[in-house]
């Protein structure tokens, strides 16, 4: 048997050429040594299906098959459907020839990882209608990910419509599968959903025109003993920002069938003879040692073959957002007060979020018109700019380019621009509509005038936005000739711009995904900053996105988003996992706040190479226990941070042991924590039962003792080699128990520390 077997340092993904020329899927995990491929070839595939033909007797309902197809008797979800000219959908490609790349192949339209180790193509063609579906395999070796893609090529004399070109799927010979996705809405991004993989049909999709809030494209498959730390798992994702579907079923013969890549949710492409539909990459990785191996084999790839190479290892800078210190509401001289604090506390970026534009005061109007708001700048971006830059820090800006608000001059000069169809109402979304950027004459439009605006300042850094869901889109095609326009328009700019580090947006998390990733190396995770939901947002997040994509910012409390009131230090210690930034008035705060505001960001710059391209590991599986475990190690093991979170605090509670992962067992370290001042406020009236005088809560006394009297975090240290620390874990001293003393490790609801493991040399 004609074999293929594409292997990455720890994973073989094997599949082989049947006698009828199908393309039959052999076996995808463990790395394979010597092997007979034959031995796992299927020997009766499905004796009472439908046979292809008499003599081969091949029946495709239960052979596992590198694509299905629809109506040769394979009635699994098709990867590839087809309706030719005559109007039937049947197709039953087979195989051509196959070829090993010499130059690293990349789609010119789509985004697209690079540098992988090896490529290969297979040709098969379908005889009848006499089209061509070209298959791309890509081995990202050292981080065991595979990409893989298809093409369809109208070979044929007559147009055809491609009703689905999904990009990959997996065959497995098991039905013991949990399926793990990552849905929710705004402000409440990627809240983890398991369910068995099962007979009937699973679908994790999108159809809101984004790769969506209600449903990431990453779905994990678990074996249901795989945890953090061991098992087996297989992580799939897509490259892509619109509509995507990942179909899992398990067919009459206990296998497990998966496709994913472009939704085929009223999915319709025409294609004329000579043209080509491309997939984009979907990209899967496997691992035998649980979700924390398959997230750091994720993390790599998306670190080192996905973002802009100009981004690779660059650490970001900490940044003030305008948004949550003044909304809509400001003027330059507030904005130079804000930027002025920022700078006196060591932040290095000064973003100008929504409302620099034309008449926006609020959100009703003025998307479009992208002229400075002189009233509010008089100087232009320019100035402010300069003086920002005058301080000391880089300058960024927010931008919502693929909007227009109806209450615009761009609106009222091109109403054609926008989204919509002829005699139907538009839907409205934040008041506002979608430019089509399936339009050629939109996309020069964005290009010209970004490039304008980009140009007109010294910009380090662009907030990319996008508010709202498409709707009345005219076509089958149109969600999909919109992505492909906005990935022009984005590979334009980031290439003309390829010094602004761009961040990409959408309400908070609605496109965080790896299309825009190959643009903009990172994404605002959710307009939710409470640093308690933060926690399950970002520890989801991490399950298929590296730290350093992930823009995570401290904010005002009582939380703009849930009222919810968490320590200052947690916000902090929190958002450390990501790329640090402010998001609030800091001139509000005050002295000590913004005492303690320096020396986090002090920290977080002394360590920021390690919180954005560290390993990571999630220690304690969430949602289990009242408290959230992270950690980050540096390459050679030499320097790593645990972050120990507990959500609500438990009277009388047993021990806490931190269990540090990751460390090099034969290093010698030096443990302890990161210290703080911590508020006696915290105590209320127990401040009474030291006290030499009676102190009223919320008294003027009271607010003079806070500000004269701190206490400071206790005080954890130790030195132990890495074996031991993670054999034997770690006992934190004694939380809140009777009483209070040097010792006690004050720790209420939403508490956290970090604790260091420094190597000794
Ligand atoms: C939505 C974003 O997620 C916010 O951070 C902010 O930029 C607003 N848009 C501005 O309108």
């Amino acid at each position: 048997m004609k074999t293929w077997h594409l292997s990455t340092k720890n994973t073989s993904y094997l599949f082989g050429l049947t006698d009828s020329g199908h393309l039959e899927h052999l076996h995808y995990g463990a790395r394979l040594g010597v092997f007979d491929p034959l031995l796992l070839h299927e020997k009766m595939p499905d004796p009472t299906g439908l046979l292809l033909d008499e003599e081969t007797k091949v029946s495709l309902e239960d052979l596992p098959l590198e694509f299905s197809t629809y109506g040769k008797g394979d009635i699994r979800e098709a990867m590839v459907e087809i309706e030719t000219a005559d109007k039937n959908r049947v197709s039953d490609f087979r195989y051509v020839d196959d070829k090993v790349l010499d130059q690293p192949y990349a789609a010119s339209d789509l985004p697209w990882a690079y540098g992988e180790s090896k490529s290969i193509e297979i040709t098969t063609r379908d005889e009848t209608s006499g089209l061509t579906l070209i298959l791309s395999y890509q081995v990202y070796e050292r981080c065991d990910v595979l990409a893989r893609s298809c093409r369809l090529v109208n070979t044929s004399d007559q147009p055809v419509v491609v009703h689905r070109l999904l990009s990959a799927q997996l065959d497995l010979d098991r039905n013991d599968l949990l399926w793990r996705t990552f849905d929710g809405h705004w402000a409440r991004e990627r809240e983890v959903h398991e369910k068995e993989l099962n007979s009937g049909i699973l679908i994790n999709d999108s159809k809101t025109g984004t790769s969506s809030n209600r449903h990431n494209p990453l779905v994990i498959l678990r074996e249901k003993d795989c945890d953090e730390h061991r098992g087996v798992c297989f992580g799939l994702n897509l490259v892509y920002s619109g509509n995507h579907a990942t179909i899992g079923e398990v067919n009459a013969y206990g296998k497990s069938h998966v496709v994913w890549g472009i939704n085929p949710h009223s999915f319709a492409v025409t294609l004329l003879p000579g043209e080509t539909l491309e997939s984009p990459q979907a990209v899967l990785t496997f691992s035998d040692q649980g979700l924390n191996r398959l997230s750091s084999q994720f993390h790599a790839f998306i670190n080192t073959h996905l973002i802009p190479r100009r981004w690779r290892s660059v650490p970001r800078p900490v940044l003030i957002n305008s948004w949550e210190a003044t909304y809509f509401n400001f003027n330059e001289s507030k904005l130079m007060k804000l930027a002025k604090t920022a700078a006196d506390v060591g932040i290095e970026l000064f973003v100008l979020d929504d409302g620099w534009f034309s008449k926006r005061n609020n959100d009703l109007s003025s998307l479009g018109d992208w002229n400075v708001n002189l009233k509010k700048l008089p100087g232009g971006l320019k100035r402010l700019s300069q003086k920002i830059h005058g301080l000391g820090l880089q300058f960024g800006l927010w931008v919502e380019p693929e909007m227009v608000s109806p209450d615009s001059d761009l609106y009222r000069a091109h109403p054609d621009w926008a989204i919509t169809i002829e005699g139907r109402k538009p839907t409205i979304g934040r008041h506002q509509l979608v430019l089509d950027c399936a339009n050629p004459d939109v996309q020069d439009y964005l290009i010209h005038t970004f490039t304008d605006i980009f140009s007109s300042a010294p910009i380090e850094y662009v907030k990319w936005d996008m508010n709202r869901n498409l709707s009345d889109l005219r076509d089958g095609s149109h969600a999909h000739r919109y992505m492909l326009g906005l990935y022009r328009v984005l590979r334009d700019l980031t290439r003309s711009f390829p010094d602004i580090l761009f961040e990409s947006c959408a309400s908070g998390g609605n496109r965080f995904d790896l299309g825009m990733l190959a643009y903009m190396p990172q994404i605002w995770t959710s307009d939710n900053t409470d640093a308690l939901c933060r926690i399950d947002i970002q520890d989801a997040t991490s399950q298929g996105y590296p730290l350093s994509t992930m823009g995570a910012h401290v904010s005002a409390v009582p939380n703009h988003q849930t009222q919810r009131v968490s320590p200052l230090e947690t916000r902090f210690q929190v958002a450390c996992f990501g790329v640090l930034g402010y998001e609030l008035n800091l001139n509000e705060l005050s002295a000590e706040s913004l005492k303690a505001i320096q020396a986090q960001v002090s920290f977080y710059k002394e360590y920021r190479e390690l919180f954005q391209f560290g390993t990571f590991h999630r220690i304690s599986p969430n949602n289990q226990t009242n408290l959230t475990d992270w950690m980050v190690v540096d390459d050679d093991r030499s320097l790593a941070i645990l972050l120990h979170f507990q959500d609500r605090a438990i009277a009388n509670p047993t021990t806490q042991r931190l269990h540090p992962i990751g460390l090099d067992p034969e290093t010698l370290y030096d443990f302890s924590n990161r210290p703080f001042d911590i508020d006696i406020g915290l105590f209320g009236d127990l401040i009474n039962m030291v006290s030499p005088v009676r102190i009223k809560p919320d008294s003027l006394l009271h607010t003079v003792v806070r500000k004269m009297k701190v206490l400071h975090t206790e005080v954890e240290h130790g030195i132990a080699d890495g074996k031991s620390l993670m054999a034997a874990g770690i006992k934190l001293k004694q939380s809140n128990v009777g009483g209070f003393s040097d010792e006690t490790r004050i720790f209420p609801d939403g508490a956290s520390r970090l604790y260091l493991f420094r190597k000794i040399d």
